[in-house]
C-alpha cells in the first residue's frame, strides 16, 4: 500500500482479491486491443466474483472486466458488494494501475454505496491503492437520485 488512509479491509483479504483478479487475466479475450483486465468483486456475503474483459469484432459490444464481474453476481441474485479489485495492462503486463472506465464506475454506482465501496487498484500483491467509489465518481448519479 502506498501509505494512504486505512480503508478498513484486512491486508490478507486485499491480497486474496488481487490474486483472484490476476488469475482472471488468463480468461481475458482481447484479440483487438491486447489490453487484458481482470477483476475480483467481493460481495457482502463473502463470495468473490471474477471477471475479465471480453472484446468483440464490432468493438461496441466489448464488456469490461468490472462489468463482467458485476453482471455475473447480479445475474445470480447478488446485489450487495463491499469491494472490487482491478488489474490490467497491455498483453497482461501489470506496469500501471488499470482504473475503471466511466461506464464501469456508473455500474458500481447502481449497486454500491459510494461512501463505503472500496476500489482496489493493483499491479501486484505488494503494490496497490484503495479508493472509495465516491473518490472515483464524485457527485455520482445513482438510484437515490430517483427517490
Ligand atoms: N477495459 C476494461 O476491461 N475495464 C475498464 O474499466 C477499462 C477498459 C478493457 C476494455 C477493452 O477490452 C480494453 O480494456 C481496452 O479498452
Amino acid at each position: 500500500m502506498d501509505g494512504q488512509k486505512d480503508c478498513g479491509m484486512e491486508k490478507k483479504q486485499i491480497e486474496e482479491l488481487i490474486d483472484t483478479a490476476i488469475r482472471q487475466l488468463e480468461f481475458s479475450y482481447t484479440p483487438y486491443s491486447g489490453f487484458k483486465v481482470g477483476a475480483a468483486l467481493l460481495a457482502k456475503d463473502g463470495k468473490v466474483y471474477g471477471g475479465c474483459n471480453i472484446e468483440n469484432a464490432a468493438y461496441g459490444p466489448t464488456n469490461c472486466a468490472e462489468r463482467t464481474a458485476f453482471f455475473k453476481a447480479v445475474s445470480e441474485g447478488v446485489r450487495k458488494f463491499d469491494a472490487i479489485c482491478i488489474v490490467g495492462g497491455k498483453d497482461g503486463v501489470l506496469t500501471d494501475y488499470a482504473a475503471p472506465c466511466g461506464v464501469c464506475r456508473q455500474v458500481m454506482m447502481e449497486f454500491c454505496d459510494p461512501e463505503t465501496f472500496q476500489v482496489i487498484l493493483a499491479t501486484g500483491k505488494d503494490h496497490y491503492d484503495v479508493f472509495t467509489l465516491k473518490e472515483l465518481l464524485p457527485l455520482g448519479f445513482g438510484p437515490a437520485n430517483l427517490g
